[in-house]
């Protein structure tokens, strides 16, 4: 069994430093310069870059139970606690049983309805806002958040939700600050971010907790996923989610929700204002599909092309552009030895830009996923929510909300970026925002209806 080859790195230190600056460029270089399998060091921990997607179904789906979620999530664990994201082995499979009815499509009808609600809600203040900059990247995290809340919550959550978003973007500030140090400062040390992460943590805990008593005393209690969560039943035991198990799926899944799903429609408006010619195509099937309709959940199903844009716009710019996993045992990738804690790291990000399966990869461009290139490809060379067990439990939730919000915005709304908005996919966040200017999308004249109905009038 061989090593895998790797950069150097410095004594002491390892690879930490370039690994700390930029995560997804170092990646990008391992990748080019060492093929599949990677190796590199953070300070005396041994750690492997993993790019080829057989390889990735190893881990991923074939041998998954031989990679946890171990150290590289201590943070993750210090905020939510045993949730689905953290845990692993036996407790994990229970709760993701418990869990997986509640994501079942059953409920998404009533899903789409919430989601749709909570656009409304969000018009008047974007109609006050047309012509000035807007923060997009908050405006949509908010209305992920409140989608998600509306969904685990209903209207329990009435008086809170304005709390409750202040404490998210507290908790967002102290994951983004932590990403570079998190390898190095536990969470538990009391730094005075770490202090202040924990006090927030109390307020939330204290409504979490609060909403479930009052569910546990309902005669009645809705059947939102807070409810779906509650009412589910082991079926070897019969048992069912404690109060503190009820507390950490709660925050898991707001948390898990909300980040990822902003975020990725924020992307999606961007590349929009990028590309007038898709935002011209997409458009065009949205009127075709819904006229001046709110989407429903089963139209989703008709917007082909629009779900093809989300799908190119997760593959530049995935919300987990990197996904780390602690090694069980001693083992073996590629011919390479991988051993017993260990970290490896797979990386969407990395994936989804190799010339080995994506031509032109920088360039956007929907049609890569029309079914017939789809079929093309490896399974696991797209993978912005992971695949195998651990795959994203509201894949289909947020694909969903998408396919509601991003259309809705589009029958209302053209953007464009504010001059000197530079959109790169480097650090996939939007530390200091993503500005946009919204003007009022033009009533079609008679002439372009006809021309999206298919009457002829483009030459
Ligand atoms: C564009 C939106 C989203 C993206 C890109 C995304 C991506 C991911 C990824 C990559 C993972 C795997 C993490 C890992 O294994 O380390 C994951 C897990 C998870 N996601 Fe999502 N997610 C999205 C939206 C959502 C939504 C809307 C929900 C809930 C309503 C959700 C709930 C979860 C949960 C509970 C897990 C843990 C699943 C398990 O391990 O059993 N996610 N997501």
């Amino acid at each position: 069994m061989s090593t895998a080859p790797g950069p150097k790195g410095q004594p002491l230190l390892g690879n930490l430093l370039e690994f700390g600056k930029d995560p997804l460029s170092f990646f990008l270089r391992l990748n080019r310069d060492y093929g599949g399998v990677a190796r590199f060091k953070l300070t005396s921990k041994i750690a492997h870059l993993i790019t080829d997607p057989e390889l990735c179904k190893y881990v991923m789906l074939d041998n998954y139970k031989n990679y946890r979620k171990g150290k590289p999530y201590a943070r993750a664990r210090f905020a939510f606690g045993e949730g689905l994201i953290t845990s692993d082995g036996e407790y994990w499979r229970r709760h993701r049983k418990l869990a997986q009815p509640a994501f079942s499509k059953d409920h998404y009808i009533d899903f789409a309805k919430i989601m749709s609600d909570a656009v409304h809600a969000m018009i008047p203040k974007w109609d006050r806002s047309i012509g000035k900059p807007v923060n997009i990247a908050t405006e949509l995290r908010n209305l992920a958040l409140q989608i998600a809340t509306r969904s685990l919550f209903t209207t329990d959550i009435e008086n809170d939700a304005e709390r409750l978003q202040h404490a998210f973007n507290e908790i967002n500030a102290w994951f983004s600050s932590g990403s570079k140090t998190g390898f190095l400062i536990p969470p538990t040390a009391p730094t005075p971010s770490n202090l202040r992460m924990r006090k927030v943590m109390k307020e939330i805990d204290a409504l979490i907790y609060r909403i479930i008593a009052t569910r546990r005393r309902a005669k009645e209690p809705p059947k939102d996923l807070l409810g779906l969560l509650m009412a589910a039943r082991d079926e070897d035991d019969g048992s069912s989610l404690s109060d503190g198990e009820l507390r950490d799926e709660s925050m898991t899944i707001l948390f898990a929700a909300h980040e990822t799903t902003g975020t990725t429609i924020t992307w999606v408006l961007s590349m929009l204002s990028k590309y007038p010619e898709v935002e011209r195509r997409m458009h065009s099937e949205v009127t075709r599909v819904l006229g001046k309709r709110d989407p429903s959940f089963t139209d989703t199903f008709q917007l082909a092309y629009s779900k093809q844009i989300m799908e190119e716009t997760m593959r530049l710019c995935p919300a987990g552009p990197i996904i780390p996993r602690e090694v069980v045992n001693d083992d073996r990738i590629g011919g390479h030895e991988i051993p017993a804690g260990s970290v490896v790291f797979l990386s969407p990000y990395v994936m989804h830009r190799d010339v080995r399966f994506w031509e032109n990869p920088e360039a956007f461009d929907p049609d890569r996923f029309t079914p017939e290139n789809v079929a093309k490809r490896h399974k696991y060379s797209y993978m912005p929510f992971v695949l195998g067990p651990r795959q994203c439990i509201g894949n289909h939730f947020a694909m969903t909300e998408m396919l509601v919000a991003v259309p809705m915005i589009l029958q209302r709304y053209q953007f464009q970026l504010v001059p000197g908005m530079q959109i790169g996919a480097k650090h996939l966040r939007f530390n200091e925002g993503m500005w946009m200017t919204l003007s009022r999308r033009a009533e079609p004249s008679p002439l372009t209806v006809r021309a999206d109905a298919g009457v002829a009038l483009e030459s």
